[in-house]
């Protein structure tokens, strides 16, 4: 970059009409060259799990099949549940080697929302129901991808949490949930993971469009956040490019160089020059961010790839249950396998829409099973359904009975179909397509063992059909190395460490969402507050199919010494929790030591309690180690409406466990923490006004000076009966009453002193 074409002074010499070209892209996937002002053309690409890009000659959008070859590694709910940083950032490196091969300077991606509901049809593109998991888990795919020059785009900002009608609905949300919740993943991987680039989302926030919301924008990302990266629209988001960069976004994607609007705005001084000069800076970073990628490109090892691929999606798997020890698979006790399943030779291993990438190569279970035990087991095969739902299965369910009914062992494999979840559409249903439950109680009624193997994105119930099978593995997508992840757990070469970053509920009816989600009319209301999740079904005693933190392995893991050590308030960690696990089974394995705090204090509704922190330990079997987790101040702090951030400190249960509903270890202890002031106003209470400090004194006083407080509500202060109908008063409302003898504008002046 030529460092003399930079700073203010080119700046006011460029062409106004240039910089208004500034903030919109240059067409679908890149931004405007402009060398005056040292602006390389910068070009991004879909993402989040692999990438997709177009064939220039084709620049279309969704087109997958002229997206160039790339490793599809596993999607962002697969990972998710490792729950190990490392994993995810190696996956995030590789991914930045290849984007940086094909030309690529900003993935778009990782995308970071919350998982309201199991029937967003995008839930397989984001991580968790919990915002320290996703904020955690997300910050090391951003450093991963960004260590190779490359920029994440974290998305989608804001409250995407559904995809009926989300390029117009209104996520109806309050400042709190909005802030613990919806907001706080972007937050923490901001803070921790400084990525280049955030995209605004469709939906509206509180009415007003993300893409044009200077709360969002401005307000909260740049002054409050201390953003400096650039924010790019979702694809079409923007539907009034001046009130957008005004509201502090950089980027109109997809390019639409020829709309006159914010050239005109800029000509007529309804939007001010610096509001264009400070996206021109906000380029000019990015550019020289990700400028060594444009330099060189690396030649890329496929075949890592494939295997990176392969060993995250065997270590995300999640082994739901176990019940008869049918694993991991022993060849010897199986020289019949039945593999049953359409989606064992046709795999579903990546959701569809704007994600989905074209794969180096796939790996199908069958395939993969039969290379690995095919000499020693004699493998058949029975579709056991169709993957087109309209498609007669009754047929195809007889034969896999007859196959599971004389077969040592049968392998099941189950999941949705990819017309069930995809960009663009909620599912309707947490249920397994009925020919596959049908099947899976059939099959099961003939042969007592049955491992069941599922692949979908979003959560499925297994409540009617769990008790017919000896067990079940959730491998999610797993991305191209399918097969081979799955035979790799199966057979017992990766002992299953996965656990659960969603609850899997027994039935939709008991999600938090269920009475609003997706809303009707425009809007959407969530009205659970806070309680998503496991704060939900945990606060309401609900009994869950598979309650989050959830996952078995094949050992087994003890906890023991619990100590607590609570700093100093000036300490910015609380509370450092310290275990001892170990590893009392006979074969190496891996635990997710999870801690879940419980804030006593009453300040505000509080969630029984949430994850604080945890820790993925791998552990050689009849091996200890002492496990030490940190949990900051800020991470136990709650948002008040009125005071902002707080911990006022009490008395806190900590929670040490294997998964939210099994606690191993617990202790109460008592933390420091900071009164939570709320500031006083004449809309405070009578209550609060007289016990705050210095303008209460100031307001007895006066009071007592004037004869005190007469007529009725001297009364009902008198009487210990009824005195809190009085105290509950805001002082604007009761100094209207005869007798009060202090008007609402003396109160204020009290104030006003203080
Ligand atoms: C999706 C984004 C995606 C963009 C570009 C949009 O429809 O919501 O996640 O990055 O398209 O393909």
């Amino acid at each position: 970059m030529n460092s003399s074409l930079e700073g203010p002074e080119v700046m006011s010499q460029v062409a106004r009409d240039d910089k208004a070209l500034l903030t919109t892209g240059a067409d679908y996937w890149s931004t405007r060259e402009v060398p005056g002002l040292g602006l390389p053309s910068i070009r991004v690409s879909d993402g989040p799990h692999g990438l997709r890009v177009q064939d220039d000659d084709n620049p279309d959008h969704l087109g997958l099949g002229r997206s160039l070859p790339a490793t599809c590694f596993p999607p962002a709910v697969t990972l998710a549940s490792s729950w190990d940083p490392d994993l995810i950032r190696s996956v995030g490196m590789a991914l930045g080697r290849e984007a940086r091969s094909l030309g690529v300077d900003v993935v778009l991606g990782p995308g970071i929302e919350i998982k309201r509901s199991p029937l967003c049809g995008r839930n397989f593109e984001y991580y968790s129901e919990d915002p320290l998991l996703t904020g955690r888990l997300a910050a090391a795919m951003v450093e991963g991808l960004q260590s190779q020059g490359v920029g994440a785009c974290v998305k989608h900002f804001a409250c995407n949490n559904q995809e009926t009608d989300r390029l117009r609905v209104s996520a109806d949300v309050d400042e709190r949930s909005l802030r613990e919740i919806y907001l706080r993943a972007f937050e923490l991987v901001i803070r921790d993971a400084r990525p280049w680039a955030v995209m605004s989302s469709y939906n509206r926030i509180n009415g007003v469009f993300a893409s044009e919301n200077s709360w969002l924008l401005s307000d909260l990302l740049r002054e409050e956040w201390n953003y400096d990266g650039v924010v790019i629209s979702d694809w079409g988001a923007v539907h009034d490019p001046v009130a957008a960069v005004a509201a502090g976004l950089d980027l109109r994607m997809p390019g639409q160089p020829g709309d006159p609007r914010v050239r005109e705005a800029l000509a007529n001084g309804s939007l001010g020059e610096a509001a264009v000069d400070r996206v021109a800076e906000r380029l000019r970073l990015l550019a020289s961010r990700t400028e060594d990628s444009r330099q060189t490109k690396p030649v890329i090892d496929f075949d890592a790839h494939h295997q990176l691929t392969r060993r995250a999606a065997a270590e995300s798997a999640v082994l739901l249950h176990d019940e008869r020890a049918l694993l991991p698979i022993d060849p010897a006790n199986a020289r019949s396998l039945a593999v049953i399943g359409e989606l064992a030779r046709t795999p579903r291993y990546q959701g569809a829409g704007s994600s989905a990438v074209n794969p180096t190569r796939v790996v199908h279970a069958l395939d993969a099973l039969q290379t690995r035990i095919g000499e020693t087991t004699s493998i058949s095969f029975a579709p056991g359904y169709a993957l087109d739902p309209n498609e007669d299965a009754t047929p195809l369910i007889e034969e896999a009975v007859a196959l599971a009914e004389s077969s040592e062992l049968v392998v099941l494999f189950l999941g949705l179909p990819a017309s069930y979840e995809a960009e663009g559409r909620d599912r309707t249903t947490i249920e397994l397509p009925a020919d596959q439950v049908r099947l899976a109680k059939a099959v099961g009624d003939v042969n007592p063992r049955v491992i069941v193997a599922l692949s979908n994105g979003s959560a499925v119930t297994t409540a009617d059909w769990r008790d017919a099978v000896g067990s079940i593995v959730e491998f999610w997508l797993t991305g191209q190395a399918h097969g081979d992840s799955i035979a790799d757990v199966l057979l017992g070469e990766v002992n299953p460490s996965g656990k659960l970053a969603e609850t899997v509920p027994v039935r939709l009816e008991d999600t938090s969402s269920y009475l609003d989600f997706p809303g009707g009319l425009g809007h959407v209301r969530y009205s659970e507050g806070v309680h998503v999740g496991y704060r939900w079904f945990d606060a309401r005693r609900l009994d869950v199919d598979y309650p989050f933190g959830h996952g078995l392995s094949y050992t087994t893991f003890e906890y023991a010494d619990l100590e607590i050590t609570v700093h100093d308030l000036a300490d910015l960690i609380a509370l450092t929790v310290s275990v001892t696990l170990t590893n009392t089974g006979d074969r190496r394995g891996a635990e997710v030591v999870q801690v879940y705090v419980g804030d006593r204090s009453g300040v505000l509704q509080m969630p029984e309690w949430e994850l604080r922190a945890f820790s993925k330990v791998h552990l050689e079997a009849g091996v200890s180690e002492r496990v030490e987790l940190f949990i900051t101040r800020a991470d136990l702090e709650h948002f008040h409406p009125d005071a902002g951030w707080v911990f006022a400190g009490g008395s806190m249960q900590v929670s040490v466990g294997s998964s939210s509903r099994d606690i191993r270890l617990q202790a109460t202890v008592d933390v420091p923490g900071q009164p939570v002031e709320v500031p006083l106003t004449v809309w405070s209470q009578l209550r609060d006004w007289m016990t705050y400090p210095v303008v209460g004194p100031a307001l007895g006083k006066l009071i007592e000076e004037r004869g005190g407080i007469k007529g009725r509500v001297g009364d009902l202060l008198s009487d210990p009966v009824s005195q809190d109908s009085a105290l509950i008063f805001p002082l604007i409302s009761v100094t209207q009453f005869p007798g009060f003898p202090v008007s609402a504008e003396e109160a204020q002046e009290l104030l006003s002193r203080s």
